[in-house]
């Protein structure tokens, strides 16, 4: 494991430790909290779009916990994307903490308090971020 990494980054290797695909558990929860958000998705994209877009948004994730080299300007682009999808804002910044909520329940006792400080920062600026003009 890298000891250099961030307490994000940790959560996901730690997570990856415990679980091979994070995608049937994020797409559980959140279907579970906001049915809605399941009829957003085509029926013939299936698990394929939903996959990608969680791979996607981890690595967003990563690039804005860390060097910050430009892939999480995806968030803002896609922010706008997702208008067309019918997706509200308030939702698509859920798509976090959904995942936080995922990461947390894998990690159980391994959550540790700084893991916990810096989630809260991350959705914290992301809701920043997304509510921000471009
Ligand atoms: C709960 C919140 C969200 C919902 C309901 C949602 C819904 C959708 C839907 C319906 C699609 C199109 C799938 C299709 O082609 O059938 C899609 C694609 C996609 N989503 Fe999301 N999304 C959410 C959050 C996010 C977030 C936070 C990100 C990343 C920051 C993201 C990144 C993507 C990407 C990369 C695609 C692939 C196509 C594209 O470039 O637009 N999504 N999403």
């Amino acid at each position: 494991m890298n000891a250099s990494a961030s307490p994000i980054e940790r959560s996901f290797e730690l997570a990856a430790t415990r679980c091979d695909d994070l995608t049937p558990l994020v797409y559980q929860r959140l279907f579970a909290e906001h049915p809605e958000a399941q009829a957003m998705f085509r029926k013939d994209g299936g698990d394929l779009v939903r996959g990608s877009m969680l791979a996607l948004t981890i690595e967003a994730i990563l690039d804005f916990a860390g060097e910050r080299r430009g892939h999480f300007r995806m968030i803002q682009c896609e922010l706008s994307s997702h208008d067309a999808y019918g997706t509200p804002q308030e939702l698509f910044i859920e798509f976090f903490r959904v995942i936080r909520d995922v990461l947390r329940e894998l990690l159980g006792n391994e959550w540790s308090p700084d893991t916990d400080e810096a989630w809260k920062k991350l959705l914290l600026e992301i809701a920043g971020l997304v509510g921000s003009p471009a």
